[in-house]
């Protein structure tokens, strides 16, 4: 297993990739556990499984496909990921953001992530969205920084700065977009724990205090390494289920569950991207 993977890796991928559509996208989306069928309304669509492309990292996941959907969406084009990996599996949070160095190299300068979290603000509900404001990186803070390891300058700045890792000018398209659908959409802070047992209630109560609104297993890892690339991002959280402080047999955090609402979450969260991708595609705000 290759402990850093450099420029040779990445390139390798983004060959592949390249080889494999008639495309040539500039915005990335992610999209997290349940949240797959935006993909289905991608045109001209070039499918590519994980498992073909050099050094991918592939989940392991329910809920996750596990392919690159390359097209036009709203006009636009983009390369939508199916499902990602996460540290919990097992990879390095290097491997995990491989494919945000494969979408650099690929000329993408604009990141789309969207995840399953836990509801930590008592404001939200199962089944509510969320637009990230910041995030709290708990793993990196702790060690798991996917930028560790050896330093290359062409790939961006050894210090990144993070004081803005979400885009303003995207967050406030998000809002619009929101607003014209006539949804709410939350807004918070995200924060990411590797995984992959659920908090217990005493986790859960110090999460809220040092000011998590929401908490998941993935984005600020490929989060951090979009920045590092000068990426702009737009990160959606959708709340697939709500902090148990006070748990009982019958209210307690599954997958199943996570799973469950991401069907509730699904066509709100299409409409929100689409109507940026769309916002986008016409100049912006
Ligand atoms: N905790 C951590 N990660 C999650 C949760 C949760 O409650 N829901 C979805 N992903």
């Amino acid at each position: 297993m290759i402990e850093f993977f450099t420029r040779k890796e990445f390139a390798e991928a983004a060959d592949f990739i390249r080889s494999h559509t008639e495309h040539e996208p500039t915005i990335g989306l992610i999209l997290g556990t349940g949240l797959n069928p935006l993909a289905e309304e991608v045109q001209r669509a070039n499918v590519i499984p994980y498992r073909d492309i050099p050094h991918f990292p592939v989940s392991t996941v329910e809920g996750h496909v596990g392919q690159l959907v390359i097209g036009e969406l709203e006009g636009q084009e983009v390369l939508i990921m199916q499902g990602r990996a996460h540290y919990y599996e097992g990879y390095s949070p290097q491997h995990i953001c491989l494919p945000i160095r494969v979408m650099q190299l690929l000329g993408i300068n604009i990141l789309i992530v969207t995840n399953a979290a836990g509801g930590l603000n008592p404001a939200f509900k199962a089944g509510d969205l969320m637009l990230i404001t910041d995030h709290i990186n708990l793993i990196g803070m702790a060690g798991l920084n996917p930028l560790r390891g050896p330093d290359d300058p062409e790939l961006g700045p050894r210090f990144p700065e993070m004081s803005q890792a979400y885009d303003l000018e995207l967050r406030e398209m998000a809002l619009q977009v929101a607003d014209d659908l006539g949804f709410p959409l939350h807004q918070g802070v995200y924060i990411c724990l590797a995984g992959p047992s659920f908090e217990t209630p005493a986790d859960l109560k110090f999460l809220r205090i040092i000011g998590a609104d929401a908490v998941g297993m993935s984005t600020v890892p490929e989060v951090t390494v979009a920045r590092h690339a000068g990426m702009r991002v737009l990160g959606i959280s959708g709340i697939s289920n709500v902090a148990i402080i006070e748990p009982t047999e019958e209210r307690k955090a599954t997958h199943e569950e996570v799973l469950e609402a991401g069907k509730l979450l699904v066509p709100k969260l299409t409409a929100l991207l689409k109507g940026v991708v769309s916002l986008l595609a016409n100049g912006g705000l």
